[in-house]
């Protein structure tokens, strides 16, 4: 079989084998074909796209090309979540914690900060002793014992997607549907949960732009994780304007401890609730009311904030020494009105220039810098008001200018989006 016969019948749209499909990722995997050719077989799916069977073929010969894990041993049920990446998101560290105090099982293995948007993993770093590597066995106890556990991605899990997607980026074909799903989809299957519940951010400051494609994407993660009888459940929520208050490694581990003191901004509160309820709901079977209302008891009775201090602590963390060592620059609003927007794509872009975010795999991040929201999107701002603040270590010449342009603030208020766009199912 060869290589250029598959790519030339991709750019014919005909349909692929799965053998077809193999051949090309295993050779791949194996350098039996070259970065060149491999990128020709890609830039053929991101033209012609692939039909659904394509796409589960690509996902399975993905989950085949690395480990799976077993979590069958675990006596309750297990839930992943997973982020298609945010500006501001951490609700990973919120979430977590509350279904595991629900009785429901987390087992949650994150990525670093890819382009704009953070990572989990990076946040937890910023956790002085934090442990992000342990042993399967390890990571088996504490969700047995704790109920949730936060690890780094395995590198032996999908291997061939951790090469393939590499080269996507390196080339600029990342956006492609069936490319992203079967990524995507290949990590989550081969982590073995029985339900997946995916936060789609759609908006500028997310890799999907608008609601058309977002739903295209959920349908196509939906429907692989019919092929394994896996319940896939997919929200689509808001990314244009960042998610919470703070933005920036430790800044975002502070909102998360914050939120369990009870001290929480609206729209962030709202998504937590809602991403809680549906795992809870998918793996206790209850409906989504019940699940919300226990949510809610959960947070108010202090039980989820037991269980996050239990397992920051399970992984050696230390929540009294975050790495927020960081000079503050106070930015004042420059006139009156209501804010009516915050561009998450142009506070992304100030948070990873003062250096939370890498260029590069192998760059070093600042884990103390970023900016936190004091005004946020909806509220009334009288000229001279704080409108935010600055966490540096090296100062940038136009970063107050950069913070101020961020904001829409106009005479009249303008309704606000709401958070939750839909969920697919
Ligand atoms: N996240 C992934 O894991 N894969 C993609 O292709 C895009 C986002």
């Amino acid at each position: 079989m060869k290589a250029l016969e598959i790519i030339y019948k991709k750019n014919t749209k005909e349909k692929l084998t799965y053998s077809e499909i193999e051949y090309m990722v295993n050779s791949y995997v194996k350098n039996k074909i070259s970065d060149h050719t491999m990128s020709e077989f890609l830039w053929a799916i991101y033209y012609n796209g692939l039909s659904m069977d394509e796409t589960y073929y690509l996902t399975d010969v993905m989950i085949k090309s690395g480990e799976t894990i077993d979590l069958s041993s675990i006596d309750k049920k297990v839930v992943d979540k997973h982020s298609t990446g945010g500006v501001g998101d951490k609700i990973t560290l919120i979430v977590s914690p509350i279904v595991a105090s629900a009785g429901v099982c987390v087992p949650k293995m994150s990525g670093r900060s890819l382009g704009l948007t953070g990572g989990t993993v990076d946040k937890l770093e910023s956790i002085t002793g934090y442990k992000l590597k342990i042993t399967k066995k390890e990571f088996l106890n504490e969700l047995e014992t704790v109920g949730c556990a936060v690890i780094s991605q395995s590198d032996k899990i999908a291997v061939a997607d951790k090469k393939i997607y590499a080269l996507r980026d390196e080339i600029g074909a990342v956006d492609s549907i069936p490319l992203i799903a079967s990524s995507i989809m290949s990590k989550k299957i081969a982590s073995g949960s029985d339900v997946i519940v995916i936060d789609l951010k759609v908006g500028k400051g997310a890799f999907m732009k608008n609601i058309k494609d977002a739903t295209k994407l959920a349908k196509t993660m939906v429907n692989i994780g019919k092929y394994y009888n896996k319940k896939v459940i997919c929200t689509l929520s808001d990314m244009n304007t960042p998610l919470g208050r703070n933005i920036g490694n430790s800044l975002e581990v502070k909102e998360a401890i914050d939120f369990f003191k009870g001290k929480y901004d609206k729209r962030l509160y709202e998504l937590v609730v809602y991403i809680s309820s549906l795992m809870i709901s998918a793996a206790k079977g209850i409906s989504q009311r019940k699940a919300k209302n226990l949510v809610i008891n959960l947070i108010e009775s202090g039980h989820a904030r037991n269980k996050f201090v239990e397992w920051i602590k399970y992984q050696g963390g230390d929540l009294n020494k975050l790495k927020d060592n960081a000079k503050k620059y106070i930015v004042v609003s420059p006139k009156a009105g209501y804010v009516n927007e915050i561009d998450s794509l142009s506070i992304a872009k100030l948070v990873h220039d003062l250096g939370a975010g890498r260029h590069k795999k192998t760059d070093k991040i600042d884990y103390a810098v970023g900016v936190v929201l004091n005004k946020t999107i909806g509220e009334k701002v009288n000229k001279g008001d704080i409108l935010g603040v600055i966490f540096y270590n090296k100062k940038l010449d136009n970063m107050e200018e950069l913070f101020i342009n961020s904001f829409k603030i106009d005479k009249k208020k303008r309704n606000v989006k709401k958070i939750i766009i839909k969920t697919i199912k």
